[in-house]
């Protein structure tokens, strides 16, 4: 890869992270290191009275657990992070634990944003806004997987708009992470496999976007390695903890590089149809992928040619363009390997439905990023039409 005199970057992620088959037993000696006595648990209701998840982190909390609020939902609203912020409030918590998927996080990320600056969520939309730390935060990803465990950033939907908006701010990153493998032994094939698909496309949008640097470079490519070699062995072997730990680890880094480096296109079309039509997050980064590489090849094929590289495939003698091709359909082969077959049509999106998405995809905050300017709808509405 190649920089010019000119580079100029931060780089910036969660400056602790803790990896290990059953570190989450630690949680309740981290929180102590960290002088806090009064965490509370953010998560879903389903991970809280289907799975033993709750009660692993209630145990290594022991006195220092201050309650749980099980109210996260999918793709978090205002309402609902506004909801756990009270609860926090109302018990004195003096930390937050997110165990859970990116919702889980997000909304703990929110919640620590109204604990420490009050008012509602929304208020405090945009980027570097915030004034000063926030109320601590510990964060402990169930997927992997959206990598908002090291980013810079919170999704929430804003049911009004029907958009999905953003906070970004240094003082979002969780203070620690803990990468435990033996919590995402349980999570769906499917679910394994969207997850994985978003990390991929943080990894390679954050590999071609305008704002790429060494750094966040070498955190892309190894994650798109990871990813390519552990994510199939993760759906044929779900209790394989090398693979699921390889993928924790794949999906930290290509949060760090993403975070530093943005999404860009795929994301906004993935943001627009998640908050539209509920699809979810990352199997609507799948399905956009392949499509996006091809789009952006024109501009990004050095880029791509090293994803490739990445994906282990041979690109002696190919040039940039054909090895950027060969990375496309690679991830085209992969998305079919892992069984992540759905067509915006499955969730109800008609022909009717392209051109509201691809104008409110042209507002999405990560489009800007993109490798080469997105000047017509209609250009987005060519991608989406391929995998209606
Ligand atoms: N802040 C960021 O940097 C960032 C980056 C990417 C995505 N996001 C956001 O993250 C959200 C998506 O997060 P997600 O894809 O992790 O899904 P999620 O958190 O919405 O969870 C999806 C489902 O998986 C279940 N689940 C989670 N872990 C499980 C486990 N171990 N076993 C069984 N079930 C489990 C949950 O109960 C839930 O029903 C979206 O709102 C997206 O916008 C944020
Ligand atoms: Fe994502």
């Amino acid at each position: 890869m190649s920089y010019d005199a000119d580079l100029n970057f931060v780089f910036a992620h969660t400056h602790k992270v803790m990896y290990g088959a059953n570190t989450i037993n630690d949680l309740g000696s981290a929180l102590n290191e960290m002088g806090l006595s009064k965490a509370v648990v953010v998560t879903d209701s389903f991970l809280a009275e289907k799975t033993d998840l709750l009660e692993r982190a209630k145990k290594t909390l022991g006195p220092r657990f201050a309650g749980a609020f099980t109210g996260v939902i999918p793709d978090p609203t205002a309402a609902s992070i506004d909801e756990g912020a009270a609860y926090a409030k109302s018990v004195n918590a003096d930390a937050l634990v997110s165990l859970g998927g990116g919702s889980a996080i997000d909304s703990a990320k929110g919640m620590a944003v109204v604990l420490t600056e009050g008012g509602k969520v929304l208020d405090h939309e945009g980027y570097h806004a915030l004034a000063r730390p926030l109320t601590p935060h510990i964060a402990i990803p169930t997927t992997a997987g959206t990598g908002s465990e090291m980013t810079m950033v919170l999704v929430v939907k804003d049911p009004e708009r029907g958009q999905k908006t953003f906070i970004g701010s240094y003082f979002l990153h969780p203070n620690l992470a803990i990468l435990d493998p033996t919590l995402t032994v349980g999570l769906p094939a499917k679910l394994t496999a969207a997850t994985g698909m978003d990390a991929l496309s943080h990894a390679i949008e954050g590999l071609f976007s305008t704002l790429g640097n060494p750094m966040s470079d070498a955190c892309a490519t190894e994650a798109i390695r990871l990813i390519a070699k552990y994510l199939p062995g993760c759906i044929e072997k779900p209790d394989d903890l090398v693979a699921r730990g390889q993928m924790l680890i794949a999906s930290a880094m290509a949060g760090s590089a993403f975070s530093n480096a943005m999404a860009s296109l795929n994301h906004a079309m993935a943001h627009t149809v998640g908050a539209k039509f509920g699809i979810h997050h990352g199997t609507a980064n799948a399905m956009f992928l392949a499509n996006t590489m091809r789009f952006f090849s024109d501009v990004s094929a050095d880029r791509l040619a090293i994803a490739a590289q990445a994906m282990g495939i041979s690109t002696s003698g190919l040039s940039d363009a054909q090895a950027a091709e060969k990375a496309a359909d690679r991830v085209e082969q992969l998305v079919k390997e892992i069984g992540l077959t759905d067509r915006l049509s499955d969730y109800g999106v008609s022909e009717e439905n392209l051109a509201e998405i691809a104008d409110m995809a042209m507002t999405d905050g990560t489009i800007i990023y993109s490798p080469k300017p997105v000047f017509e709808p209609e250009e987005i509405i060519g991608l989406l039409r391929k995998v209606l």
